[in-house]
Order: C-alpha cells, then sequence, then structure tokens
C-alpha cells in the first residue's frame, strides 16, 4: 500500500497536530498548540495520506547552525516526526524520510539535524549521534569551586523579569552562539518558547525565574530557571531549583551565574537537564563528581550533501584522504571523495583513486559538528580502514573543541 506524500496548507494544521499528538500521547495546552502554529513552516510539513486521512508527518524548520570554525550554515532542523499507533511499521516513516532528504537537497541544505525520542531510530536513514549531553543532580552545599575560579569586582548579579530582558537574553546569545558547534540561532518564535510561562509550561515548578551578571556596560549573561520549594519532614528546607539555561559572555559572569543558580536560599537541589558534555562548570567545582552527571545522546546528524557539508566547516589538523561513502537513502553521496583541509581551510571533491577508508553515511553525520566517534567505531568494526591510521588521521581532523550542543530541542 502507498501512502502519498505532500506538504500540507495553514488549514490542515489541526489534523497534522492530533496524528503528531495521539504519536506522542502529548496534550499541549491552547497556549502551546498556538505556539507550536506560529513556529511551523507549512511548506516544509510532509504528510503522508491514508485517503483523506493524515497517517504520518514529518516537518523542518530552517535553521542557522554553527559548525566547527563558527561558520552558521543552513541546516535542516527536522521535528513532528510521527506515524498513526494504526500505521506504525508499514514503511510511512521510511519513505517520508526519504522524501525530505530529497527535499532538503533541493533546497541547498547540505546537513540536517534532529533530537530523536528513541535512539534506535534514525540511523537507517543515515543520521549518526552527533552531540551528547549530560544532566547534573547537584545537592547545592557540596559546590565549592576551585581556587582561583574568576571574579570581577565590576559585576553585580541582579534579579529580573525573564520577559522584560528578553532583548538582553537574545543579545548575550546571539554573542555566544558562533563559539560551540550544534548552537543555532533563535528568531523571535525560539524565544517565545523559551520564555513561554503558562500553567503547562511551569508543570508544577512555578514561574519562569532570571538572573543577569552585568556591569555599567550593561548584561554579560543570564540563567533561566524555576523553583520548586519545599521543607522536609524535619522542617528544613528542601527546594529544589531546575535550571533552564545559562548563557555567559565570559568567564566571570558564567561563574557569577552559577554561584547565584547555587547558592540561593532554601535550594538544596540545581538539576540541569541537557548540559554540554565540556561544561565549564566541570572544570570550575573543587569537586565535580558532586554533579552526579548522567549522559545521553543530543543531536542526530545526515550529511544530506557530503562535498558541500565537509568543505563548510573547519578542521582541527591537516588531513588528505580519500573517503569512500555508503549511502544507501541519498544514492549521491555514495561514491569516492577527496578531503584536504587544514586549520585554514576545506576542499572536497568527488575523486575515483582507491579510497583510505569506507564508512557509512551515518559515520560522517555523528562526527561532523566535531564529536570524536570516529575512533570508537572503527575499535568497533563499524569502519572500513584501507590505509593504515587513516581513521585516525580524518578524526584529529575533525574532533572540535568545544563539544558540539545544540542546547534547546526543536
Ligand atoms: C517512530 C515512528 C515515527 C516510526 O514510524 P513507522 O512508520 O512505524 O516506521 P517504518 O514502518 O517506516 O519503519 C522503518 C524501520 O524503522 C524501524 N523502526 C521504526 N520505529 C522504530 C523504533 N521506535 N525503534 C527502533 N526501530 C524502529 C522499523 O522496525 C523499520 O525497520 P525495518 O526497515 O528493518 O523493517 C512511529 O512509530 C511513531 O510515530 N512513534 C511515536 C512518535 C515518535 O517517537 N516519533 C519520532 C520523533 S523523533
Amino acid at each position: 500500500m502507498t501512502y502519498p506524500i505532500r506538504p500540507i496548507g495553514e488549514a490542515e494544521w489541526g489534523a497534522a497536530a492530533a496524528v503528531l499528538q495521539e504519536a506522542f500521547g502529548w496534550r499541549p495546552s491552547p497556549a502551546q498548540d498556538e505556539r507550536f502554529r506560529a513556529e511551523t513552516e507549512f511548506d516544509r510539513t510532509l504528510a503522508a495520506f491514508d485517503g483523506d486521512d493524515i497517517a504520518g508527518l514529518t516537518a523542518a524548520f530552517s535553521l542557522t547552525m554553527t559548525v566547527p570554525g563558527g561558520r552558521q550554515l543552513p541546516v535542516a532542523g527536522v521535528t513532528a516526526v510521527s506515524v498513526l499507533p494504526s500505521h506504525r511499521r508499514r514503511g510511512i516513516l521510511s519513505s517520508l524520510m526519504r522524501r525530505q532528504l530529497a527535499d532538503v537537497r533541493e533546497r541547498g541544505e547540505s546537513v540536517a539535524a534532529l533530537y530523536a525520542s528513541e535512539a534506535a531510530i534514525y540511523g537507517r536513514f543515515g543520521y549518526g549521534r552527533a552531540a551528547s549531553q549530560l544532566r547534573f543532580g547537584i545537592r547545592t552545599h557540596e559546590t565549592a569551586f576551585v581556587p582561583g575560579a574568576p571574579h570581577d569586582p565590576a559585576l553585580r548579579m541582579r534579579v529580573v523579569t525573564p520577559e522584560e530582558r528578553r532583548a538582553d537574553f537574545a543579545r548575550v546569545f546571539a554573542s555566544v552562539v558562533t563559539r560551540r558547534p550544534g548552537l543555532y540561532a533563535r528568531r523571535s518564535a525560539t524565544w517565545d518558547a523559551v520564555l513561554a510561562d503558562t500553567d503547562a509550561d511551569q508543570r508544577g515548578a512555578g514561574p519562569l525565574r532570571a538572573i543577569v551578571a552585568e556591569d555599567d556596560g550593561g548584561v554579560r549573561g543570564y540563567a533561566l530557571f524555576r523553583i520548586r520549594p519545599s521543607w522536609d519532614e524535619d522542617g528544613l528546607p528542601d527546594g529544589e531549583l531546575q535550571l533552564r539555561e545559562l548563557f555567559a559572555a565570559d568567564p566571570a559572569a558564567y561563574a557569577l551565574l552559577w554561584r547565584g543558580v547555587l547558592d540561593r536560599d532554601l535550594i538544596t537541589r540545581v538539576e540541569a537537564e541537557g548540559r554540554p558534555v565540556d561544561d565549564p562548570i566541570i572544570a570550575l567545582l573543587a569537586d565535580a563528581r558532586r554533579l552526579r552527571a548522567r549522559w545521553s545522546d543530543e543531536l542526530w546528524v545526515r550529511v544530506v550533501e557530503v562535498d558541500k557539508a565537509l568543505s563548510a566547516r573547519s578542521y582541527a589538523a591537516p588531513v588528505d584522504l580519500v573517503v569512500e561513502v555508503e549511502d544507501e537513502v541519498c544514492p549521491w553521496n555514495a561514491r569516492r571523495w577527496r578531503l584536504t583541509a587544514d586549520p585554514a581551510g576545506a576542499e572536497c571533491k568527488p575523486v575515483e583513486e582507491e579510497p583510505d577508508v569506507s564508512l557509512p553515511v551515518a559515520a560522517l553525520g555523528s562526527a561532523y559538528l566535531g564529536d570524536g566517534l570516529l575512533v570508537a567505531q572503527l575499535d568497533a568494526g563499524l569502519l572500513r580502514e584501507r590505509t593504515p591510521g587513516a581513521v585516525r588521521e580524518l578524526a584529529a581532523a575533525m574532533t572540535w573543541s568545544p563539544k558540539p550542543w545544540a542546547g534547546l530541542t526543536f
């Protein structure tokens, strides 16, 4: 059975949203539903139809994402992937993925990225696990900084109302967005979502709160969080602070904001979801074990056009190799490419020569933003190295610091 695929019109939003809500078992509030609709790019929202009814869905945001070296690349931010429970495992997702990747290529985007609801879904479509995150569960009384942590006497911490400081937050974020691969530029609708504060957004954890680090020249960083106050059975304070995000333009502002979060009265736990794996707080804490970090995957990346994608980023070390790419879903990638790059620039062009390494396109996706998985994949027997040392050479060039992290689910 086939399920024809086409973009939906605005009038079909309700039907498409119903499929998504059924697949995820999610019931948005009217405000969340409206925000989601406002963010939707309808010409990029593809539905698979069973007769007149939508049976499956995938959508994309036109993101601008930082790649290693700081360039901001147009990237398809894949989202809203859902198939009705009555239609699952009939190949609808597979046909939506193929169609979407062809559309992404046609638009001239060389990379697609997504957050996966389950890590086992997207590898078959050529996505590789490209970024990681840590969840911190910190007990606040165990959080002294190392000696020599930065301190700037000109800086002050100020409590502010989030919505009133939206422009300051946006300025700080824009000043750091190119510093880490994976961060993506925010539009007004993104800030609407970050600052959303209805009952449904609060989920019992109270209103969104904010502190800024500022000096006479203006705001140098901000933290957004919610607080869940409580007292234990002995009457002792046992509140939880849920950190939503913290961005700072410089280390002293960063340290001051973390102290503002960790030293908050009546708080015994800070829950920080989705922090980078090389978050500087790991270096600042005298006892980093106290972060009680839990790892999980973050972004998944799909290289849609090998040559355009590989020549758009920077490389940490020189590399000159022929890479044979295996790609059944995007056959235009399945060939041999010579990657010649050094920290000054990169070129990637099709060649016929013998390859130094053969790899599935998902392996390139997982290395694309700088996560260092290639050697692990070689050691796991997932890549074929034909010239000894070729994978190490490729990994040394592609691995990046700071580590990739998008920091905000799309
Ligand atoms: C995940 C989902 C989109 C899959 O849709 P689907 O139409 O059933 O997928 P397909 O029939 O095209 O499956 C393609 C392949 O992926 C596999 N697959 C599908 N979902 C999978 C999952 N959750 N975990 C592991 N493998 C999965 C299928 O077994 C199939 O494998 P095969 O080619 O070896 O037979 C659908 O089950 C769904 O909507 N789930 C709930 C919402 C969700 O998690 N969405 C993803 C958001 S990131």
